[in-house]
C-alpha cells in the first residue's frame, strides 16, 4: 500500500522576538501572570511587509532542500492558513510562485489551529490515491496582524511562524498511518474573526468596533480543548492497538502550557515524549506542529520506524491527530 511519508522538513520563524516584558511596556499584564496562566516567555513578530506566504515559502524551501526535492518535482502545495496574504487567491498560489513549484496544484485550507494536521490528512490521501506522488504541505501564520493589540486577553497568546513538511508517496511501513478529524459548529462563535468577512464587510463602523481582530472566550475554549485534544489522542491510538509507551513523541498543538501538560497527562504521556516550544513561540495557530515536528527533527531526536503521533485543536472547533511513522 502507497503511504505519505515525510522525506523533509523545514521552518521559518522571524526575527523580531516580542518579550513578555516588551509586552508590559504597552499593556496592563506582567511577565509573572502570562507565565503562570500560559507558559509563554516571548514570541516571533513578522517585520512589515513580511508576509504569510513570505514565511511559508521560506519553510518550504528548506523542507525541499532537506528532501532533495526539486520545485518542479511537487505536484501539490497545500497551506493551512487562516491569515492568508489576501482573502483570495489563495496563498499556496504565491507559495507555488515563490518556490517555482511550476507543476503543483495549489490551494489553501482552513481550521485555524487544526490547519496543518488537516493539510496534511488532505495531501495524503491524493498520494494514497496516485492523484499526486510528492507534496508540500504547509502551516503558515502572520496571526500578529489580525490580534488587537490592545486586548490583554488575546495579544499575549500569539506568534507568528511557518512550519512545512514534503510527502513522498512510497510502498513501505513508514509514513502518514491515520487520521481522526472532527468539527463541532456548535462552538463557532468561541474564537473567531467577526470581519471582514462577508458579514461584516470592512466598512469604518466595522474598523470602530474593531471586528477585524481575534475574537475568544479563553476558558471556554480552555475546557473544550483539553477535552477533545486528550479524546482524539486516545481515538488515534486505540486506532493501532497502541498505549502511550509505544509513542516516541507527542507532538499537541502549543496553544498554552497548561493545555498541553493537561492533555499529556490525561493521555498518559510522560513530559519526555512530549515537544515543548509554546515558550519560546507562543501560539503560532497553523504552524504550531510542523514548526516543532521540524525543530524535533534537526534536534536528531526521530529515528526510522519511531511512531509520532501530532494532535491539533483550533477554531471551528476543529480538531484532529495524525499518527506518523517516521
Ligand atoms: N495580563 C494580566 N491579566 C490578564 C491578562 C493578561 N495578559 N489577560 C487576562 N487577564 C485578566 C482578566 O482580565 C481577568 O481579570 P478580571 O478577573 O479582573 O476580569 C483575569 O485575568 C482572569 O481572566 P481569565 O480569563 O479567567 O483567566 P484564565 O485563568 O482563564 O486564563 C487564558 C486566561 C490564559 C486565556 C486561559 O483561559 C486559556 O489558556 N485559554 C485557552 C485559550 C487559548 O489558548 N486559545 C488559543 C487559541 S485555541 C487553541 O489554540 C487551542
Amino acid at each position: 500500500m502507497k503511504r505519505a511519508r515525510i522525506i523533509g522538513t523545514g521552518s521559518y520563524l522571524p526575527e523580531k522576538i516580542l518579550t513578555n516584558h516588551d509586552l508590559e511596556q504597552t499593556l496592563d499584564t506582567s511577565d509573572s501572570w502570562i507565565v503562570t496562566r500560559t507558559g509563554i516567555r516571548e514570541r516571533r513578530i513578522a517585520a512589515e511587509g513580511e508576509n504569510t506566504s513570505d514565511l511559508a515559502a521560506k519553510a518550504g524551501a528548506k523542507a525541499l532542500e532537506m528532501a532533495g526535492v526539486k520545485p518542479d518535482e511537487v505536484d501539490l502545495i497545500v497551506v493551512g492558513t487562516i491569515t492568508g496574504d489576501f482573502p483570495w487567491p489563495a496563498t499556496a498560489c504565491m507559495v507555488q510562485q515563490k518556490l517555482g513549484c511550476s507543476n503543483a496544484f495549489a490551494f489553501d485550507l482552513s481550521a485555524a489551529c487544526s490547519g496543518f494536521v488537516y493539510a496534511l490528512t488532505t495531501a495524503g490521501k491524493y498520494l494514497e490515491s496516485g492523484t499526486a506522488k510528492r507534496a508540500l504541505v504547509i502551516g503558515a501564520e502572520v496571526i500578529s496582524r489580525i490580534l488587537d493589540w490592545e486586548d490583554r486577553n488575546t495579544c499575549v497568546l500569539f506568534g507568528d511562524a511557518a512550519g512545512a513538511v514534503v510527502l513522498e508517496a512510497q510502498e513501505g511501513e513508514s509514513g502518514l498511518l491515520s487520521s481522526h478529524l472532527h468539527s463541532d459548529g456548535k462552538y463557532w462563535d468561541l474564537l473567531y474573526q467577526p470581519g471582514f468577512g462577508a458579514v461584516h464587510p470592512p466598512t469604518s463602523q466595522a474598523m470602530e468596533e474593531r471586528l477585524q481582530y481575534l475574537k475568544m472566550q479563553g476558558s471556554e475554549v480552555f475546557k473544550v480543548a483539553v477535552r477533545m485534544l486528550s479524546e482524539v489522542a486516545q481515538e488515534a491510538l486505540a486506532a493501532h492497538d497502541l498505549s502511550s509507551e509505544a509513542i516516541k513523541l507527542f507532538i499537541p498543538h502549543q496553544a498554552n502550557m497548561r493545555i498541553l501538560e493537561a492533555t499529556a497527562k490525561r493521555v498518559g504521556f510522560a513530559p519526555e515524549q512530549v515537544y515543548i516550544n509554546v515558550d519560546r513561540l507562543g501560539n503560532t495557530s497553523g504552524a504550531t506542529i510542523p514548526v516543532a515536528l521540524d525543530e524535533a527533527n534537526r534536534l536528531g531526536m526521530l529515528n526510522e520506524g519511531d511512531l509520532i503521533l501530532l494532535d491539533a485543536f483550533g477554531g471551528g472547533f476543529t480538531w484532529g491527530a495524525s499518527l506518523v511513522r517516521w
